[in-house]
């Protein structure tokens, strides 16, 4: 199992980390203050990509923490060592953390995982201080999601004896629409600030050489028919438009004074 997680998480850090890097730069002029210190959070830090990312934006003196439910990627997030951040392990759906203690809250690729995103979201506003921000970013509706309707795809076609796995990615797009997040937000007491989309293109050199490293589809590459599946896909997107890309959507949000 331990093993398991290593392997899978050093494929998110090979083929994942590239795209979460830009979602999280993609905040920058919506989110930075440099003006006096401020308290921000990430929420679901994963191995800490963003971090170092969020800490440019703000006064050296802001105190930036990093929230994650997995107790193997909080510890690569706290080798990171960096200044005025801790790692803390918690559930974004029930935080162990104080009402109106944040002046930032900020959150990539959480939304389109979670149980329960409105849980998620209600959580976010009642850390939030009055007057301050919140940022979240999710996948963009799937057919501007190449990549992963690409990993759909593969899971489509490929000869797989555990069914189960067919279906991983049922939940990724259930927050993929500007409405949807307006309205989950605003229930939540919200105000609208900002939303906008970005295609951001997947530049992991090595990403046709590294095809699919993820252990849960690895095995099934044991099975030849499956690497040509594989080849079949990279054949047709070739076809299309190279380079594999995914769409995410960005809104920013304030927390009525
Ligand atoms: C797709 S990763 C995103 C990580 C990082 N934000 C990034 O953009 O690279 C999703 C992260 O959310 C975390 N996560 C999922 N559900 C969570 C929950 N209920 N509470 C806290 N973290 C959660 C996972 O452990 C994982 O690190």
């Amino acid at each position: 199992m331990a093993t398991q997680f290593k392997v899978s998480w050093s494929w998110y850090e090979k083929h994942v980390h590239p795209i979460t890097s830009l979602c999280y730069e993609a905040f920058e002029p919506y989110l930075q203050f440099k003006d006096e210190p401020l308290t921000i959070l990430d929420a679901g830090c994963g191995l800490g990509v963003g971090l170092p990312i969020i800490q440019k934006w703000f006064h050296s003196d802001s105190r930036l923490v990093g929230v994650d439910i997995d107790p193997k990627a909080l510890a690569v997030a706290a080798s990171l060592n960096l200044p005025n951040t801790s790692v803390v392990l918690g559930n974004l759906q029930q935080l162990e953390m104080p009402d109106s203690h944040f002046d930032r809250y900020i959150s990539c690729s959480i939304l389109s995982w979670v149980a329960d995103p409105s849980r998620v979201i209600a959580e976010a506003f009642r850390v939030v201080k009055p007057g301050g921000v919140a940022g979240f970013c999710v996948f963009a509706p799937r057919e501007r999601c190449q990549w992963m309707n690409m990993q759909s795809t593969f899971r489509e076609r490929a000869i797989m004896e555990d069914q189960g796995l067919k279906s991983s990615n049922a939940n990724a797009f259930q927050c993929s629409s500007e409405e949807i997040l307006r309205s989950l937000t605003s229930q939540a007491g919200f105000e609208f600030v900002h939303c906008f989309e970005q295609q951001l293109v997947i530049r992991t050199p090595d990403y046709e050489a590294g095809t699919f490293e993820n252990p849960s589809l690895s095995k099934f590459f044991e099975n030849p028919r499956n690497v040509e599946i594989m080849n079949e896909l990279f054949a047709e997107l070739r076809q299309k438009s190279e380079p594999p890309s995914v769409g995410f959507i960005f809104i920013t949000l304030k927390k009525p004074s």
